[in-house]
């Protein structure tokens, strides 16, 4: 229908990889809908609800110099020896959950296996709670709440959904405040206590600088979890589904990085990605008014043929041309290289054990357009 289309609920739908790069990336012209462009929205919408209010104060919905200061306090999250350190931790956890998938796999009855449930929902999950340092007996509580979550950043979500998600912030606000009281208290070697260095360092007010290092760590678990988990179930389900390359592949472990690539050009997590206008301007010729919202289809992006040569093909062989999977510009995925090692460590730790690994049944999706969610995904040995 064009690079520029009319959105029926309002707003506009951007298509191709050149224009949604493009606005990514002019962030002069094309904000994040930070607390003040939803103040502006009309009353009683999802904008004004608890849970979007409280979103509105992440990372993500920032812009200009409060985005700068933020993102600045974070520090490199995953840099180059952060990852080098977590590979042996993530090493064992999927070694310990792929035990788990290899019982249900030889048990009797069938040896079909729920790889979504059993591992790529337990991954990212361990995963953060190993970095962030929190009680292993939390972590089922906190991947339920950020499933609840992930409802007020979703595209058109309904009354219940929203009450599902504002629920999940009081309690997630609960949980993360008493966290950043205790390692005020007793600073360790983790990421909360140094995000708490970081803002006594630039915040005179301890308890808004306490706020502060608590939206962090809210924002990093909701960040973390549910798009890591299918983005490993999806990378495998396409794997699977392209049988020679999934072979090739037990061959060549090597190959591994770039077959993740593709499976995040080929069918990212997250499908959809937002922007205001700033003032009245244009885009690909279609008028659009200040403070519009323009839908950026990063899904669709990748596979836009003027950038990627038979775009609809899975090819894991294909020259890494990039994709907006983690957006781009300064919104840019902080935790990229924390979700490549988890899927790189799953699929060599898969390639190794079940080489014979085959789809036991085409998997269902959650009716979500923002963030992918296969509700399953059954497994068996060939
Ligand atoms: C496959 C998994 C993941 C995908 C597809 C993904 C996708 C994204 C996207 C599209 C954005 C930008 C949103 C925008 O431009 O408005 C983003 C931002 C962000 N992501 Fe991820 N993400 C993933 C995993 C993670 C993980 C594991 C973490 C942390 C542990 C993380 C932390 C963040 C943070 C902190 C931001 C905000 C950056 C900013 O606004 O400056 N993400 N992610």
């Amino acid at each position: 229908m064009g690079e520029v289309v009319a959105a029926p609920w309002g707003g506009h739908v951007v298509t191709s990889y050149d224009l949604c790069d493009y606005v990514l990336r002019a962030r002069e012209d094309w904000l994040e809908p930070d607390s003040a462009w939803r103040r502006r929205q009309p009353e009683s919408t999802r904008w004004s609800s608890p849970s979007s209010t409280e979103m509105s104060r992440t990372l993500p919905a920032l812009n200009g110099l409060a985005h700068a200061r933020v993102r600045r306090s974070a520090g490199g999250m995953f840099d180059r020896s952060t990852i080098d350190e977590l590979q042996a931790p993530v090493t064992v956890i999927t070694r310990k959950l792929l035990d788990r998938l290899e019982e249900q796999l030889h048990s009797m009855g069938g040896g079909v296996a729920d790889l979504h449930s059993v591992v790529s929902e337990e991954l990212p999950v361990a995963t953060i709670g190993h970095w962030l340092n929190l009680p292993q007996a939390d972590l089922p509580l906190l991947r339920d709440l950020t499933r609840d979550m992930v409802y007020t950043q979703e595209l058109l979500p309904s009354a219940s959904q929203l009450a599902l998600s504002d629920r999940a912030v009081a309690q997630l606000r609960l949980y993360f405040l008493t966290l950043v009281a205790e390692r005020r208290r007793d600073r360790g070697d983790d990421p909360v206590s140094r995000w708490i260095t970081a803002w006594d360092e630039i915040e005179d007010d301890q308890q808004a600088a306490d706020e502060e290092v608590y939206h962090l760590a809210l924002f990093v678990l909701l960040a973390a979890l549910e798009t890591t988990a299918t983005m490993l179930s999806q990378a495998v389900l396409t794997l699977l589904g392209h049988e020679w390359q999934w072979r090739y592949l037990t061959r060549h472990p090597e190959g591994v990085p770039g077959a993740v690539e593709e499976a995040l050009r080929y069918d990212p997590p997250t499908h959809v990605v937002t922007r205001v206008a700033r003032t009245d301007t244009s885009l690909a010729g279609v008028d659009i008014r200040t403070d519009e919202t323009v839908h950026l289809m990063v899904a669709a992006a990748g596979r836009d043929q003027s950038r990627h040569q038979d775009a609809d093909s899975f090819n894991i062989h294909r020259p890494n041309q990039g994709h907006l999977a983690f957006s781009s510009g300064i919104h840019y995925c902080l935790g990229a290289p924390l979700a490549r090692l988890e899927a790189q460590t799953l699929l060599h730790g898969l390639l190794r054990r079940f080489p014979r690994l085959s789809l036991a049944r085409t998997p269902q999706w959650a009716p979500r357009v923002v963030f992918r969610r296969p509700r399953s995904l059954h497994v068996a040995l060939a």
